[in-house]
């Protein structure tokens, strides 16, 4: 019996253990794809739709509050799509959740911020680990376009650069 059980126990044992390990070493960098479609549809046509767990909930008003003057573009929605659209950045927002999110870090939330570019975390992982150079590839053209060095940002994916 145990010659039987021993491998079986062992192998059990180290699959829990690649899982936990995956999980520990990837839960810094992972973050929710935007799940709802209108999201997707109106805040993902003219850049990627961002995440809303990079921002805290006050950042998502005043962004949902000026879309028709939102950095130099008419962004402006009808009332109806426009409040679902809210609610779902203001319900997964960085503060969304008691635990917080790494984009809480060292931001004041009475500011809210209208840039996760702006965010002291976005601001703290870009300057150690991005050469200067990096910005001014032409490809990049703006920090805001993520998916220029994060080909699989809109998945979440920020660690496979
Ligand atoms: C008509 C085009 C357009 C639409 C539609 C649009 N945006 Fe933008 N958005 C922009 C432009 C332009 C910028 C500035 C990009 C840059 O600095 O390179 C921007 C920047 C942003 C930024 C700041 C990025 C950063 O961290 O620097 C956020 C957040 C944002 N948009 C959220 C939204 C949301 C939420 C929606 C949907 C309600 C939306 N956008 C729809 C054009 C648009
Ligand atoms: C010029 C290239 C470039 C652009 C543009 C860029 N990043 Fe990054 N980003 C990097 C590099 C390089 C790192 C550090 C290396 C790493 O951790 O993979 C990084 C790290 C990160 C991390 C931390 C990942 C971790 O390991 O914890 C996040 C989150 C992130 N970027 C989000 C964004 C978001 C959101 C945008 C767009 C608003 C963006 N980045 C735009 C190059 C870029």
């Amino acid at each position: 019996m145990t010659t039987l059980i021993r491998p079986l126990a062992l192998a059990a044992l180290f699959v829990a253990v690649s899982a936990f390990a995956a999980s520990e070493l990837g839960a810094d960098e992972r973050y929710n794809a935007v799940t709802d479609p209108l999201t997707l549809k109106e805040c993902g046509a003219c850049h990627m739709a961002f995440q809303p767990q990079m921002l805290p909930a006050k950042s998502w008003h005043l962004v949902m509050d000026g879309l028709s003057d939102h950095f130099g573009e008419d962004a402006s929605l009808p009332e109806e799509p426009a409040a679902k659209i809210r609610a779902y950045l203001t319900a997964n927002a960085a503060d969304a959740s008691w635990w917080g999110g790494r984009f809480m870090r060292g931001l004041d939330e009475t500011k809210g911020p209208l840039r996760i570019t702006e965010t002291p975390h976005w601001i703290r992982e870009h300057s150690h680990e991005v050469p200067a150079s990096a910005w001014a590839d032409p490809k990049v053209k703006s920090k805001a376009n993520c998916v220029a060095c994060h080909p699989r940002a809109q998945q979440g994916m920020y660690d496979d650069d």
